[in-house]
């Protein structure tokens, strides 16, 4: 559990010279200035900016704002490199989880963790994300088997994104894997790189693989509070996503449970509530399998308070009752209108919904979510365009 007190609180004088302009300029060019050649910390050679004052009982409780590193090893999330299956080792008190039901990128490989400093905890709630403490880290590592049909061989870890909760909120960075993996460096600007691999179904897929820059997590990350102020968080840490079981510290376990008994989590009920896998037939009807997709898939944008959402007028949450707000009989205000039909939802027809036509295809412009894959998520349209087909047939007007 010690494990981030024992980091040293490295320093990044050039480096904050180096990279918050590019943060804010956030560029391609600056992340090219801001990532090292070698890949190497340039945090090591530097004078402190926070004076480390102490013991490491202080060092646990976070003050001041994290340093960002320039390399994902600062962090000091995981032990070495990825392992023969291409598996991050995780230290203690940095916990992997999966969700019920996932966004599709790509067919990537995603692996998560969650890191919550020693002697703070989490707050449950009953809907959103669970209200997580200051200095708490979140990762996601994406990565591709050479052959989705045996995905614990060959793979090579890609990127691995980090969301940190400083005092002043949530900050997203995206670090990219190096050829040799050993170590995955900041690139503010993101990135653009060939992937070639093959699919669950056997077909060899080459594609331009995005790794997004600091302005692109924000598209998604997205959030406007109750004052009106545009914020980022984190989207898939939500009770009904993490109300499953995965194998943490060798144990196959609930992981709510594991985080209320190890003490990092107050307030878990009794029973709380679970979203399906989309998948999983076993795991729910169609019905709410499809909205458990739309809203892992769809809904950080799609909702009330995102922009995408104001201006389309299209809610995609899991617990959006208005059928006309889903879609149902409603024509697009927006651009990619002319996709194969008038309305966005027309029961029992999905071939005239232009819903499962935006997630059906890949044309850009058209494509939903216009951000975070290229390719076509085939199971998730033949979910969207069963669960269309079984809606009793309507005319809509
Ligand atoms: C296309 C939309 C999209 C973009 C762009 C995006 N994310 Fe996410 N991200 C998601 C969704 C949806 C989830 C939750 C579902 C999941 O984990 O599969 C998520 C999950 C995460 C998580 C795990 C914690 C959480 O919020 O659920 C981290 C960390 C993360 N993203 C970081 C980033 C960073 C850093 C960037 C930019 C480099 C970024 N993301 C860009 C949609 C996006
Ligand atoms: C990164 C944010 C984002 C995500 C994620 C996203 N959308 Fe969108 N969506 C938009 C924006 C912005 C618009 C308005 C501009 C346009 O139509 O392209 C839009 C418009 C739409 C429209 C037209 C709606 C109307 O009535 O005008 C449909 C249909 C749609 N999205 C479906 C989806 C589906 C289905 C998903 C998930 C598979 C999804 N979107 C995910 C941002 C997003």
């Amino acid at each position: 559990m010690g494990s981030l007190s024992s980091r040293p609180r490295r320093a990044l004088a050039a480096l904050a010279a180096a990279v918050l302009p590019g943060l804010l300029l956030d560029c391609s060019s600056a992340s090219e200035s801001a990532a090292p050649a070698d890949g190497g910390d340039a945090g090591d050679e530097l004078a402190p900016v926070i004076a480390d004052s102490g013991t490491e009982m202080e060092a646990d409780v976070v003050t001041g704002p994290r340093e960002i590193p320039t390399s994902l090893s600062g962090f000091g999330l995981f032990t070495g490199g990825p392992d023969a299956k291409g598996r991050l080792t995780p230290v203690a008190g940095t916990i992997p989880y999966e969700l019920t039901s996932v966004l599709f990128s790509d067919y990537a490989l995603k692996a998560r963790t969650l890191t919550i400093p020693p002697g703070s905890k989490a707050t449950y709630r009953p809907e959103g994300v669970l209200d997580f403490p200051v200095g708490t880290i979140l990762s996601k590592t994406f990565a591709f088997p050479a052959d989705s049909r045996q995905p614990e061989v060959g793979v090579r870890l890609i990127e691995t994104r980090i969301l940190v909760h400083q005092p002043s909120g949530w900050e997203a960075y995206p670090y990219l894997w190096n050829d040799e993996q050993t170590e995955a460096t900041l690139v503010p600007g993101g990135r653009v790189l060939p992937v070639s691999f093959v699919d669950p179904k056997g077909d060899a897929r080459s594609f331009d693989y995005l790794v997004p820059s600091r302005n692109q997590c924000q598209q998604c990350h997205h959030l406007v509070d109750e004052n009106g102020a545009q914020l980022l968080g984190p989207i898939g840490p939500k009770a009904r996503y993490l109300n499953r079981n995965n194998v943490i510290a060798g144990t196959d376990q609930n992981q709510l449970t594991y985080l209320a008994n190890a003490g990092l989590l107050d307030g878990l009920p009794g029973s709380p509530p679970r979203a399906p896998d989309a998948f999983d037939p076993a795991s729910g009807d169609l019905e709410s399998r499809a909205r458990a997709y739309l809203d892992i898939n769809c809904a950080h944008c799609h909702n009330t308070h995102g922009t995408a959402g104001i201006t389309s007028r299209l809610f995609l949450q899991h617990d959006t009752t208005d059928r006309f707000s889903l879609g149902v009989c409603k024509r697009p205000g927006s651009a990619g209108g002319s996709l194969g039909g008038e309305f966005d939802i027309l029961p029992g027809d999905h071939a005239r919904s232009i819903l499962w036509h935006r997630i059906d295809t890949t044309e850009s412009g058209k494509m939903m979510p216009q951000i975070g894959r290229a390719l076509a998520h085939v199971e998730g349209s033949q979910l969207i365009a069963d669960w269309i087909d079984a809606m009793p047939a309507e005319t809509c007007q």
